[in-house]
Protein backbone atom coordinates (compact mmCIF):
# COMPACT_ATOMS: atom_id res chain seq x y z
CA UNK A 1 0.00 0.00 0.00
CA UNK A 2 3.32 2.34 0.20
CA UNK A 3 3.58 2.60 -3.59
CA UNK A 4 3.26 5.41 -5.30
CA UNK A 5 -0.19 5.58 -7.13
CA UNK A 6 -0.58 9.69 -8.26
CA UNK A 7 1.99 12.42 -8.84
CA UNK A 8 0.24 16.03 -9.74
CA UNK A 9 1.99 19.20 -10.04
CA UNK A 10 1.43 23.04 -9.64
CA UNK A 11 3.25 26.03 -11.42
CA UNK A 12 3.59 28.02 -8.25
CA UNK A 13 5.79 31.69 -7.31
CA UNK A 14 9.20 31.43 -5.54
CA UNK A 15 10.04 34.07 -3.04
CA UNK A 16 11.16 36.55 -6.04
CA UNK A 17 8.09 36.17 -7.64
CA UNK A 18 9.50 33.66 -9.76
CA UNK A 19 7.53 30.12 -11.40
CA UNK A 20 8.59 27.05 -9.58
CA UNK A 21 6.67 23.70 -8.83
CA UNK A 22 5.24 22.04 -5.97
CA UNK A 23 4.75 18.54 -6.49
CA UNK A 24 2.36 16.32 -4.44
CA UNK A 25 2.73 12.71 -4.50
CA UNK A 26 -0.45 10.34 -3.45
CA UNK A 27 0.56 6.42 -1.66
CA UNK A 28 -1.95 3.65 -2.88
CA UNK A 29 -2.73 3.98 1.35
CA UNK A 30 -3.88 7.75 0.57
CA UNK A 31 -0.95 9.17 2.62
CA UNK A 32 0.14 12.45 0.28
CA UNK A 33 2.89 14.61 0.63
CA UNK A 34 3.73 18.01 -1.21
CA UNK A 35 7.71 19.39 -1.96
CA UNK A 36 8.53 22.88 -3.36
CA UNK A 37 11.44 23.18 -5.48
CA UNK A 38 13.76 26.23 -4.98
CA UNK A 39 15.47 28.14 -7.31
CA UNK A 40 18.99 29.97 -7.32
CA UNK A 41 20.27 33.25 -8.99
CA UNK A 42 23.91 33.18 -8.74
CA UNK A 43 23.94 29.31 -10.07
CA UNK A 44 26.85 27.29 -10.85
CA UNK A 45 27.79 26.34 -14.11
CA UNK A 46 27.56 22.81 -13.98
CA UNK A 47 24.43 22.49 -11.32
CA UNK A 48 21.68 20.27 -12.72
CA UNK A 49 19.38 21.56 -15.24
CA UNK A 50 16.69 23.72 -14.57
CA UNK A 51 14.03 23.61 -17.06
CA UNK A 52 12.12 26.54 -18.41
CA UNK A 53 9.47 27.28 -20.84
CA UNK A 54 10.88 29.88 -22.76
CA UNK A 55 7.80 30.70 -23.64
CA UNK A 56 8.27 34.77 -23.90
CA UNK A 57 4.21 34.93 -23.42
CA UNK A 58 4.12 34.02 -20.23
CA UNK A 59 6.33 34.84 -17.04
CA UNK A 60 9.19 36.39 -19.62
CA UNK A 61 10.37 33.02 -20.25
CA UNK A 62 10.76 31.59 -16.98
CA UNK A 63 7.11 29.24 -16.48
CA UNK A 64 7.57 25.59 -15.73
CA UNK A 65 4.42 23.92 -17.42
CA UNK A 66 7.14 21.78 -19.30
CA UNK A 67 8.06 20.30 -15.79
CA UNK A 68 5.05 20.13 -14.73
CA UNK A 69 3.64 18.04 -17.80
CA UNK A 70 6.85 16.25 -17.31
CA UNK A 71 5.26 15.20 -13.82
CA UNK A 72 2.14 14.02 -14.23
CA UNK A 73 3.18 12.55 -17.60
CA UNK A 74 6.04 10.39 -18.11
CA UNK A 75 7.44 10.33 -14.61
CA UNK A 76 4.07 9.39 -13.42
CA UNK A 77 4.26 6.66 -15.49
CA UNK A 78 7.13 5.51 -15.07
CA UNK A 79 6.76 5.31 -11.28
CA UNK A 80 3.12 4.30 -10.75
CA UNK A 81 3.37 1.38 -8.50
CA UNK A 82 7.11 2.35 -6.98
CA UNK A 83 7.37 1.50 -3.26
CA UNK A 84 7.87 4.81 -1.74
CA UNK A 85 10.01 3.75 0.77
CA UNK A 86 12.63 3.06 -1.51
CA UNK A 87 14.55 6.43 -2.03
CA UNK A 88 17.94 4.95 -3.38
CA UNK A 89 15.73 3.24 -6.42
CA UNK A 90 13.71 6.08 -7.12
CA UNK A 91 16.26 8.49 -7.63
CA UNK A 92 18.26 5.71 -9.63
CA UNK A 93 14.89 5.38 -12.42
CA UNK A 94 14.48 9.06 -12.17
CA UNK A 95 17.73 9.77 -13.36
CA UNK A 96 17.83 6.89 -15.55
CA UNK A 97 14.70 7.88 -17.01
CA UNK A 98 15.76 11.44 -17.84
CA UNK A 99 19.22 9.98 -19.44
CA UNK A 100 21.10 13.08 -19.69
CA UNK A 101 24.50 13.50 -17.02
CA UNK A 102 22.71 16.81 -15.75
CA UNK A 103 19.01 16.04 -16.37
CA UNK A 104 18.95 18.48 -19.00
CA UNK A 105 15.65 16.37 -20.98
CA UNK A 106 13.20 16.41 -17.52
CA UNK A 107 14.62 18.98 -15.46
CA UNK A 108 16.00 19.07 -11.99
CA UNK A 109 13.00 21.07 -10.75
CA UNK A 110 10.78 18.32 -11.84
CA UNK A 111 13.32 15.13 -10.77
CA UNK A 112 13.47 16.69 -7.15
CA UNK A 113 10.15 17.79 -6.71
CA UNK A 114 9.13 13.95 -7.73
CA UNK A 115 11.98 12.66 -5.04
CA UNK A 116 11.51 14.93 -2.92
CA UNK A 117 7.58 14.90 -2.36
CA UNK A 118 8.22 11.19 -2.07
CA UNK A 119 10.84 11.29 1.05
CA UNK A 120 7.64 13.51 2.75
CA UNK A 121 4.82 10.65 2.09
CA UNK A 122 7.33 7.92 3.23
CA UNK A 123 7.38 9.67 6.34
CA UNK A 124 4.25 9.97 6.56
CA UNK A 125 3.55 7.12 5.87
CA UNK A 126 5.52 5.92 8.68
CA UNK A 127 3.96 8.39 10.96
CA UNK A 128 7.56 10.11 11.49
CA UNK A 129 9.13 13.58 10.93
CA UNK A 130 11.46 13.65 7.65
CA UNK A 131 14.54 14.04 9.96
CA UNK A 132 13.91 10.90 11.21
CA UNK A 133 13.69 8.88 7.50
CA UNK A 134 15.71 10.48 5.34
CA UNK A 135 18.83 8.41 6.58
CA UNK A 136 19.71 5.18 8.27
CA UNK A 137 21.00 6.22 11.49
CA UNK A 138 19.40 10.33 12.07
CA UNK A 139 21.25 12.26 13.89
CA UNK A 140 20.13 14.89 16.69
CA UNK A 141 21.67 17.49 15.84
CA UNK A 142 20.67 20.96 15.59
CA UNK A 143 22.79 22.78 13.03
CA UNK A 144 24.51 26.41 13.69
CA UNK A 145 22.58 28.84 11.28
CA UNK A 146 24.83 30.94 9.56
CA UNK A 147 22.30 34.01 8.63
CA UNK A 148 22.77 36.23 5.40
CA UNK A 149 22.30 39.57 7.52
CA UNK A 150 23.72 42.17 4.75
CA UNK A 151 23.36 40.60 1.29
CA UNK A 152 24.97 42.59 -1.65
CA UNK A 153 26.47 41.04 -4.99
CA UNK A 154 23.32 39.53 -7.44
CA UNK A 155 21.27 39.64 -4.35
CA UNK A 156 20.90 42.99 -3.82
CA UNK A 157 20.63 46.56 -5.96
CA UNK A 158 23.65 47.89 -4.18
CA UNK A 159 27.10 49.03 -4.51
CA UNK A 160 28.43 45.94 -2.54
CA UNK A 161 30.57 43.16 -4.60
CA UNK A 162 30.39 40.27 -2.22
CA UNK A 163 26.89 38.65 -2.21
CA UNK A 164 26.77 37.49 1.67
CA UNK A 165 27.45 38.12 5.39
CA UNK A 166 26.37 35.96 8.13
CA UNK A 167 26.59 35.82 11.55
CA UNK A 168 26.96 32.31 13.23
CA UNK A 169 25.87 32.00 16.81
CA UNK A 170 28.32 29.36 18.23
CA UNK A 171 28.67 30.04 21.73
CA UNK A 172 24.92 29.59 22.88
CA UNK A 173 23.88 26.12 24.30
CA UNK A 174 20.78 25.57 22.38
CA UNK A 175 19.96 26.46 19.05
CA UNK A 176 17.09 28.44 19.93
CA UNK A 177 19.27 30.47 22.14
CA UNK A 178 21.66 30.80 19.37
CA UNK A 179 18.76 31.78 16.85
CA UNK A 180 17.72 35.02 19.90
CA UNK A 181 21.09 36.00 19.97
CA UNK A 182 21.37 36.32 16.26
CA UNK A 183 18.17 37.69 15.58
CA UNK A 184 18.93 39.91 18.12
CA UNK A 185 21.66 41.13 16.27
CA UNK A 186 20.29 41.71 13.09
CA UNK A 187 17.62 43.69 14.61
CA UNK A 188 20.34 46.03 16.35
CA UNK A 189 22.24 45.65 13.07
CA UNK A 190 19.05 47.50 11.57
CA UNK A 191 19.53 50.50 14.51
CA UNK A 192 23.03 50.75 13.28
CA UNK A 193 22.57 51.28 9.76
CA UNK A 194 19.87 53.33 10.42
CA UNK A 195 21.91 55.55 12.65
CA UNK A 196 24.07 56.11 10.01
CA UNK A 197 21.87 57.11 7.16
CA UNK A 198 21.75 53.76 5.23
CA UNK A 199 19.07 51.79 3.72
CA UNK A 200 17.06 49.50 5.84
CA UNK A 201 15.41 47.33 2.99
CA UNK A 202 16.29 44.44 2.91
CA UNK A 203 17.72 41.88 -0.75
CA UNK A 204 16.96 38.36 -2.08
CA UNK A 205 17.65 36.24 1.24
CA UNK A 206 16.32 38.97 3.80
CA UNK A 207 19.55 40.83 4.97
CA UNK A 208 19.86 44.73 4.70
CA UNK A 209 21.35 45.81 1.24
CA UNK A 210 22.31 49.37 2.19
CA UNK A 211 24.49 51.72 -0.68
CA UNK A 212 28.08 51.60 1.29
CA UNK A 213 31.29 52.48 0.99
CA UNK A 214 33.55 49.13 0.24
CA UNK A 215 32.97 45.80 0.60
CA UNK A 216 34.90 45.50 3.90
CA UNK A 217 32.54 47.66 5.59
CA UNK A 218 29.53 45.21 6.41
CA UNK A 219 32.30 43.61 7.92
CA UNK A 220 32.50 46.48 10.59
CA UNK A 221 28.75 47.06 10.47
CA UNK A 222 28.17 43.57 11.57
CA UNK A 223 31.08 43.44 14.17
CA UNK A 224 29.59 47.20 15.68
CA UNK A 225 25.95 45.11 15.85
CA UNK A 226 27.19 42.02 17.53
CA UNK A 227 28.75 44.09 20.08
CA UNK A 228 25.71 46.60 20.94
CA UNK A 229 23.17 43.79 21.21
CA UNK A 230 25.25 43.04 24.27
CA UNK A 231 27.31 40.01 22.50
CA UNK A 232 30.89 38.90 21.63
CA UNK A 233 31.86 38.79 18.40
CA UNK A 234 34.86 35.60 17.84
CA UNK A 235 33.28 34.24 21.20
CA UNK A 236 29.20 34.18 21.19
CA UNK A 237 28.93 35.11 17.31
CA UNK A 238 31.50 34.48 14.58
CA UNK A 239 31.28 35.79 10.95
CA UNK A 240 31.10 33.69 7.37
CA UNK A 241 31.02 35.00 3.99
CA UNK A 242 30.13 34.55 0.96
CA UNK A 243 31.62 36.57 -1.90
CA UNK A 244 30.11 34.52 -5.03
CA UNK A 245 33.45 35.63 -7.44
CA UNK A 246 31.44 33.27 -10.12
CA UNK A 247 29.34 36.18 -10.57
CA UNK A 248 32.31 39.12 -10.75
CA UNK A 249 35.17 36.98 -12.48
CA UNK A 250 35.71 38.17 -16.20
CA UNK A 251 38.53 37.46 -18.30
CA UNK A 252 40.67 35.96 -15.07
CA UNK A 253 40.49 38.67 -13.01
CA UNK A 254 37.98 39.46 -10.17
CA UNK A 255 35.90 43.07 -11.10
CA UNK A 256 34.40 44.97 -8.59
CA UNK A 257 32.14 46.20 -10.58
CA UNK A 258 29.70 47.28 -8.05
CA UNK A 259 32.08 49.27 -5.32
CA UNK A 260 35.60 50.83 -6.61
CA UNK A 261 35.90 49.48 -10.37
CA UNK A 262 38.77 47.76 -9.53
CA UNK A 263 40.39 44.90 -10.80
CA UNK A 264 42.23 41.67 -8.93
CA UNK A 265 43.96 38.70 -9.73
CA UNK A 266 43.95 35.45 -8.20
CA UNK A 267 46.64 36.30 -5.89
CA UNK A 268 45.80 39.52 -5.04
CA UNK A 269 41.93 38.32 -4.20
CA UNK A 270 43.87 35.99 -1.44
CA UNK A 271 46.43 38.80 -0.21
CA UNK A 272 42.80 40.43 0.33
CA UNK A 273 41.04 37.51 2.31
CA UNK A 274 44.16 37.01 4.16
CA UNK A 275 44.40 40.54 5.32
CA UNK A 276 40.72 40.90 6.57
CA UNK A 277 41.57 37.20 8.12
CA UNK A 278 44.23 39.27 10.09
CA UNK A 279 41.95 42.15 10.85
CA UNK A 280 38.80 40.34 11.59
CA UNK A 281 39.55 37.00 13.49
CA UNK A 282 36.30 36.72 13.62
CA UNK A 283 35.45 35.53 10.38
CA UNK A 284 36.03 31.67 10.44
CA UNK A 285 34.19 30.24 7.25
CA UNK A 286 34.86 31.83 3.39
CA UNK A 287 32.48 30.16 1.01
CA UNK A 288 33.57 30.35 -2.62
CA UNK A 289 36.43 32.34 -2.04
CA UNK A 290 37.58 32.07 -6.17
CA UNK A 291 35.47 31.56 -8.90
CA UNK A 292 34.25 28.45 -9.93
CA UNK A 293 36.20 28.81 -12.94
CA UNK A 294 39.09 29.23 -11.03
CA UNK A 295 40.86 26.10 -10.55
CA UNK A 296 44.23 27.03 -10.24
CA UNK A 297 43.00 30.13 -7.73
CA UNK A 298 41.17 27.65 -6.09
CA UNK A 299 44.06 25.47 -5.19
CA UNK A 300 46.52 28.31 -3.97
CA UNK A 301 43.05 29.29 -2.08
CA UNK A 302 43.35 25.76 -0.21
CA UNK A 303 47.15 25.87 0.07
CA UNK A 304 47.17 29.30 2.39
CA UNK A 305 44.04 29.43 3.89
CA UNK A 306 42.70 25.57 4.64
CA UNK A 307 44.54 25.19 7.92
CA UNK A 308 42.96 28.38 9.26
CA UNK A 309 39.41 28.85 8.53
CA UNK A 310 36.55 26.80 6.88
CA UNK A 311 36.47 26.94 3.01
CA UNK A 312 33.30 26.02 0.78
CA UNK A 313 32.63 24.91 -2.54
CA UNK A 314 29.74 26.29 -4.20
CA UNK A 315 29.72 27.20 -7.62
CA UNK A 316 32.67 24.68 -8.24
CA UNK A 317 31.01 22.01 -6.57
CA UNK A 318 27.12 22.54 -7.59
CA UNK A 319 26.65 19.38 -4.87
CA UNK A 320 27.46 16.72 -7.79
CA UNK A 321 29.34 13.57 -6.03
CA UNK A 322 31.28 12.70 -9.37
CA UNK A 323 32.69 16.67 -9.35
CA UNK A 324 33.08 17.08 -5.86
CA UNK A 325 35.47 14.12 -5.73
CA UNK A 326 37.42 15.44 -8.31
CA UNK A 327 38.15 18.68 -6.28
CA UNK A 328 38.84 16.35 -3.25
CA UNK A 329 41.50 14.81 -5.50
CA UNK A 330 42.74 17.92 -6.32
CA UNK A 331 43.21 19.53 -2.88
CA UNK A 332 40.60 22.02 -3.35
CA UNK A 333 38.20 23.73 -0.07
CA UNK A 334 37.74 21.99 3.13
CA UNK A 335 33.87 22.08 2.99
CA UNK A 336 31.02 21.70 0.86
CA UNK A 337 28.00 23.84 0.06
CA UNK A 338 24.75 21.25 -0.34
CA UNK A 339 21.97 22.39 -2.17
CA UNK A 340 19.51 19.86 -3.31
CA UNK A 341 18.37 21.47 -6.75
CA UNK A 342 22.09 22.10 -7.51
CA UNK A 343 21.82 17.94 -8.39
CA UNK A 344 17.77 17.15 -8.13
CA UNK A 345 17.48 14.16 -6.11
CA UNK A 346 17.34 13.39 -2.57
CA UNK A 347 20.27 10.49 -2.77
CA UNK A 348 22.61 11.73 -4.79
CA UNK A 349 22.42 14.94 -2.24
CA UNK A 350 23.09 12.47 0.84
CA UNK A 351 26.26 10.19 -1.47
CA UNK A 352 27.57 13.93 -1.62
CA UNK A 353 27.40 14.88 2.55
CA UNK A 354 28.22 11.16 3.17
CA UNK A 355 31.49 11.62 0.47
CA UNK A 356 32.13 14.92 2.96
CA UNK A 357 32.07 13.09 6.21
CA UNK A 358 34.31 10.33 4.52
CA UNK A 359 36.66 13.09 3.84
CA UNK A 360 37.07 15.33 6.74
CA UNK A 361 34.99 18.03 4.80
CA UNK A 362 32.55 20.17 6.57
CA UNK A 363 29.08 19.78 4.47
CA UNK A 364 26.69 23.31 4.65
CA UNK A 365 22.76 22.70 4.15
CA UNK A 366 21.52 25.24 2.15
CA UNK A 367 18.82 26.84 0.56
CA UNK A 368 18.59 29.15 -2.73
CA UNK A 369 18.44 32.97 -3.10
CA UNK A 370 14.64 32.16 -4.72
CA UNK A 371 13.05 29.91 -2.09
CA UNK A 372 9.81 28.84 -0.88
CA UNK A 373 8.07 28.12 1.89
CA UNK A 374 8.96 24.53 2.02
CA UNK A 375 11.14 23.84 4.95
CA UNK A 376 13.14 19.99 3.68
CA UNK A 377 16.12 21.61 4.41
CA UNK A 378 15.50 21.94 8.22
CA UNK A 379 15.06 18.17 8.23
CA UNK A 380 17.62 17.52 6.24
CA UNK A 381 20.48 19.75 8.50
CA UNK A 382 19.29 17.82 11.61
CA UNK A 383 19.21 14.12 9.83
CA UNK A 384 22.47 14.19 8.48
CA UNK A 385 23.94 16.03 11.45
CA UNK A 386 27.06 17.79 9.93
CA UNK A 387 26.14 20.64 12.10
CA UNK A 388 26.03 23.60 9.86
CA UNK A 389 22.64 25.59 8.19
CA UNK A 390 22.29 28.50 6.24
CA UNK A 391 18.93 29.84 5.02
CA UNK A 392 19.31 33.18 4.81
CA UNK A 393 17.90 36.64 7.46
CA UNK A 394 16.18 36.87 10.73
CA UNK A 395 12.62 38.72 8.46
CA UNK A 396 11.17 37.30 5.27
CA UNK A 397 8.78 34.28 5.44
CA UNK A 398 10.48 31.73 3.27
CA UNK A 399 13.39 31.91 5.66
CA UNK A 400 11.70 32.09 8.86
CA UNK A 401 9.67 29.36 7.74
CA UNK A 402 13.27 27.21 8.40
CA UNK A 403 14.02 28.36 11.65
CA UNK A 404 10.96 27.93 12.86
CA UNK A 405 10.98 24.33 11.47
CA UNK A 406 14.25 24.09 13.18
CA UNK A 407 12.44 25.01 16.52
CA UNK A 408 9.62 22.61 16.16
CA UNK A 409 12.81 19.69 15.55
CA UNK A 410 14.33 21.09 18.72
CA UNK A 411 10.74 21.09 20.71
CA UNK A 412 10.20 17.26 19.28
CA UNK A 413 13.49 15.99 20.43
CA UNK A 414 13.50 17.17 23.43
CA UNK A 415 16.48 16.43 26.02
CA UNK A 416 17.65 14.94 23.26
CA UNK A 417 18.52 17.37 21.62
CA UNK A 418 22.04 18.70 20.58
CA UNK A 419 23.18 22.12 19.12
CA UNK A 420 26.35 22.10 17.16
CA UNK A 421 27.22 25.64 18.16
CA UNK A 422 30.98 25.95 18.38
CA UNK A 423 32.01 22.14 17.39
CA UNK A 424 31.85 22.87 13.81
CA UNK A 425 34.13 26.41 15.13
CA UNK A 426 36.63 24.44 17.06
CA UNK A 427 37.21 22.28 14.46
CA UNK A 428 39.73 24.91 12.35
CA UNK A 429 39.95 27.22 15.49
CA UNK A 430 41.03 24.84 18.42
P1 LIG B 1 21.85 31.34 -5.12
O1 LIG B 1 22.83 31.89 -4.00
O2 LIG B 1 20.79 30.54 -4.49
O3 LIG B 1 21.38 32.60 -5.79
O4 LIG B 1 22.71 30.51 -6.05
C1 LIG B 1 23.17 31.20 -2.84
C2 LIG B 1 24.66 30.99 -2.73
O5 LIG B 1 25.45 31.42 -3.58
O6 LIG B 1 25.09 30.36 -1.77
ZN1 LIG C 1 27.27 30.38 -2.40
Amino acid sequence: MSEIAKLQALEILDSRGNPTLAVTATLANGVTATAKVPSGASTGKREAVELRDGDKARYGGKGVLKAKGYVEGEIQNAVRGFNAHDQKGLDKKLCDLDGTPNKGRLGANAILGVSLAVAHAAAKDKGLPLYATLVDKPANLLPTPGLNVLNGGKHADSNVDFQEFMISPVGFPSFSEGLRAAVETFHTLKEVLHKKGYSTSVGDEGGFAPQLKSNEEPVELILEAIQKAGYKAGKDIVIMLDPAPSEFFENGNYVFAKSDKSKKTSAEMIALYKSWLKKYPEIWSLEDGMAEDDHDGWVALTKELGSQIQLVGDDNFVTNPEIFSKGIKDGIANAILIKLNQIGTVTETLDCIQMARDHGYGAVISHRSGETDDTSIADLAVAVGMGQIKTGSACRGERIAKYNRLLEIERELGSAAKYAGASIYKRWRG
